[in-house]
């Protein structure tokens, strides 16, 4: 069998009104950190603490999308996707995180989903991709503090009335157990805060916001398609010791679970509600219907499988298993898994795989960028979901993560997700060998 012929029949597996994309979130690769009004986020603050960006970058020129908009437009069309998943950053909007719309700002997301429409690709909009207005930090300590969720229904309800008219899709949030988790009870994403309790108000309050926003969508005459887009995987236990599989029942719970069932159960897991005890949030009467209302969809972002283990040690893989440049194993089979445990034990309404891809250190040699590890992972992921789709899980769409080389968080600009290469210095894209795969399969004949 020849690579079109694989090409064709992989393209076969999925139905002819699947939504192809890509995406990308803005403070990763907007640069621009002042622009036409722009407030600081926690992110731009975050950068500036020492240590706390491994290579001690910031987002201040990132891909410099701002100014090359146009250009990358372009580089999106050429691809073939249907469609274009990016987040809008509420400090641009809302320089301080509330009054009135800056007006420059929202000319940019303006120009930016003309643009796709103009070229004929779906805007899938990102409300929340942890860039909080820093203001709002200062003020009240963020999303600890309610008054934060009462702000994000305001600006979510500005974006709507401006955009929603041209936007297709709108999620309210991207992978919230990274915003309470990693940036509240680690403290290795911004604000940098290591608190339990702290950790689980922020979760509670950030599907409160979520539920607010809806509302103020729904209230406004936009007509987009909203929902939530959340990080899941399936969660291993190390061994097969009694502890390990306690251990792995309840990382479950505090990743997969507290998500899941407040949206689509209407209420926290018990298990981990005893689990957390006196750190379990405060909720108000209303707050489990308020996050439990009905969304268009959600988005999953998949990655590596989770693997948890009673002893308090870094883990490494499975035994033997590839690993990413960011140490991740690849496991397509788990994304399978996963779709079909969401499937089983919920209600659900369409999915899309809203990021999948892997890390990975490329070079440019004489203009080419060969990156088949990236593109035999993309090609397995998207295999896995094929497989899932035909055992019956209603998958609408698929994202790689991430069109092009961008700030990789805590990693800055070391580790490199792109299906387009960024050379920094000279701001050149180029096309790596994954990238002009994907293009091949999306414009397929059928
Ligand atoms: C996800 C984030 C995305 C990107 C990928 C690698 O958790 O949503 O911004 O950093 O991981």
């Amino acid at each position: 069998m020849n690579r079109q012929t694989n090409l064709a029949e992989l393209r076969r597996r999925f139905p002819l009104d699947f939504v192809w994309g890509v995406a990308t979130s803005a403070f990763q690769i907007e640069g621009a950190a002042r622009a036409d009004g722009k407030g600081p986020s926690i992110w731009d603050e975050f950068c500036r603490v020492p240590g706390a960006i491994a290579d001690g970058s910031n987002g201040d020129v990132a891909c410099d999308h701002y100014h090359r908009l146009e250009s990358d437009l372009d580089l999106i069309a050429h691809l073939g996707v249907r469609a274009y998943r990016f987040s809008i950053s509420w400090p641009r909007i809302q320089p301080a995180g509330s009054g009135a719309v800056n007006e420059a700002g929202i000319a940019f997301y303006e120009r930016l989903v003309d643009g796709l429409l103009a070229r004929n690709i779906q805007p899938y909009a990102t409300l929340y991709h942890w860039d909080l207005p820093a203001e709002l930090q200062r003020r009240h300590g963020g999303w600890r503090a309610r008054e934060t969720a009462e702000r994000f229904a305001d600006y979510a309800q500005l974006v709507a009335g401006r955009l929603g008219d041209r936007i297709v899709s709108i999620a309210t949030h991207n992978e919230p157990w990274v915003t309470a988790v990693l940036g509240h009870e680690r403290g290795v994403f911004a604000p940098g805060v290591r608190d339990r309790r702290v950790a689980y108000q922020v979760a509670h309050h950030v599907l409160v916001s979520h539920g607010l926003a809806l509302q103020a969508i729904r209230a406004t005459s936009s007509k987009a398609e909203i929902g939530i887009v959340l990080n899941l995987s399936p969660v291993y236990p190390a061994t097969d010791s009694e502890l390990d599989a306690a251990h792995a029942r309840l990382e479950d719970g505090r990743l997969v679970r507290w998500y899941m069932d407040a949206l689509f159960k209407g209420g926290y897991p018990p298990d981990i509600l005893e689990h957390l005890g006196t750190d379990a949030p405060a909720a108000l009467p209303g707050d489990a219907e308020l996050i439990a209302q009905p969304v268009d969809f959600v988005g999953v972002n998949y990655y590596n499988p989770t693997v948890s283990s009673s002893a308090n040690a870094a883990l490494p893989a499975s035994s033997g298993a590839a690993v990413t440049d960011m140490g991740w194993e690849v496991a397509p089979q788990s994304l399978a898994e996963l779709l079909l445990r969401l499937d089983r034990d919920y209600e659900l309404p369409p999915l899309f795989i809203t990021e999948n891809g892997a890390a990975y250190q490329d070079d440019v040699v004489g203009g080419r960028v060969d990156d088949e590890q990236r593109r035999q992972y993309i090609e397995s992921h998207l295999v896995a979901v094929a497989d899932a789709i035909a055992r019956g899980v209603d998958v609408r769409g698929y994202f790689v993560w991430s069109l092009m080389d961008n700030f990789e968080w805590a990693e800055g600009y070391r580790k490199r997700f792109g299906i387009v290469h960024v050379d920094y210095p000279t701001q050149r894209r180029t096309l790596k060998s994954s990238g002009l795969w994907y293009q091949a399969l999306l414009t397929i004949p059928a």
